[in-house]
């Protein structure tokens, strides 16, 4: 039974370990979002250019730190993009440095801002020993890139031919398969070594790919990997409930100015940082399990990333909460998931 209208749940505070947060007005646009619902997050590095180097990262860091809203105790865990140019020795750096927390994979031109990566992750061997030996994760946007190949399916041919041969190669490597989808990316993950862990999205736990065709066609609900179907959904639901540790909160939240999203050739990405933590309860009151959302936002991330737990608490009530049309970001709108609609739970400080 889903918890009755105007209950109550405290939970510690929690980490998203995977946030866009761009650079410019639209991180001082969506930024006191995240920071008012997460201690922390893992922030991707796909600006334009990408986030290749240690120095770039600092500086990077800095500039989102300016961007908080005062008093905000938020930590933004920086990562890497990984091109062919990053060699051991930028590893090396990386590893040496307080706060690059990992690197990400993009195959070349899987998604948004992503032609700078690599093509073959074959071709990166010695990159990858130094992230194994360095004990640096890397974060996989597990997708082929393979025109001839449904778009629907990228994700699970991404698995056979890339991650899984991957994982025997560098055992020690730890791994989170981004963003997983489907089934397929579901079972690989809870069989597989304990270095491997997954993210899943507050999206991916509430629609399937119906919701990008609701009437019409629905830019704001394209995002990759694109929606699946509904058995995918609920088998995303069981992972995410289950109290296994290799499966933790990562919104990837990523915000696009409205009308590069409704577009002839629109952006991909969902925004969900406005009401992320309320939309990953919904999704766990569904199947009667708030009792794990705790260990899924704030204990199985931080302890996969060796940081220690955040301290403070939240509180959430059960209540309908209206979502604006949109934000400003800039001189843009930006418009979020739910957008004119409602949200089923209400955070309380
Ligand atoms: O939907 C997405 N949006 N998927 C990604 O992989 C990238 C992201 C973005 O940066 O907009
Ligand atoms: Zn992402």
């Amino acid at each position: 039974m889903p918890a009755a209208p105007g209950t109550e749940i405290a939970l510690r505070i929690g980490d998203d370990m995977h946030l866009h947060l761009r650079d410019g007005a639209a991180l001082h646009a969506v930024l006191p979002h995240t920071a008012a619902q997460f201690q922390r997050a893992i922030v991707m590095p796909n600006l334009k250019p990408p986030v290749t180097t240690v120095v770039e990262a600092a500086a990077y860091r800095e500039r989102i730190l300016a961007a908080r809203p005062s008093e905000s105790p938020f930590e933004p865990l920086m990562t890497l993009y990984l091109t062919p140019a990053t060699t051991a020795a930028t590893i090396e750096k990386a590893h040496a440095s307080e706060f690059v927390h990992a690197v990400k994979f993009y195959p070349a031109g899987a998604t948004t801002n992503s032609d700078a990566g690599v093509v073959n992750l074959a071709s990166m061997y010695s990159t990858l020993e130094a992230m194994e030996k360095f004990d640096l994760p890397l974060l996989v946007h597990g997708e082929v890139v393979d025109a001839n190949v449904d778009v629907f399916d990228r994700e699970r041919v991404f698995l056979d031919r890339e991650l899984e041969p991957l994982t025997r190669r560098f055992p020690q490597l730890r791994v989170v398969f981004e963003h997983i989808t489907t089934h397929e990316a579901t079972d690989f993950v809870a069989g597989a070594h304990a270095r491997v862990a997954a993210t899943i999205t507050a999206h991916h736990l509430l629609m399937n790919r119906n919701a990008i065709f609701a009437g019409g066609v629905r830019p704001h609900h394209y995002c990759l990997p694109v929606l699946k179907r509904e058995e995918h959904r609920l088998r995303l639901l069981a992972a995410a409930t289950s109290g296994n540790p290799k499966f933790f909160a990562g919104t990837d939240s990523a915000p696009h100015a409205r009308h590069t999203k409704e577009n002839a050739c629109g952006c991909a990405g969902i925004y969900t940082a406005h009401a992320a933590l309320e939309l990953y309860a919904e999704a766990f009151d569904s199947v009667d399990a708030l009792d794990k959302l705790e260990a899924f936002v704030a204990e199985f991330g931080a302890r996969f990333y060796r940081l220690p737990l955040n301290t403070s608490r939240l509180r959430l009530r059960k209540e309908a909460v209206a979502v604006p049309q949109s934000f400003s970001m800039g001189d843009d709108a930006l418009v979020p998931m739910r957008a004119g609609g409602a949200l089923t739970w209400r955070m309380v400080r």
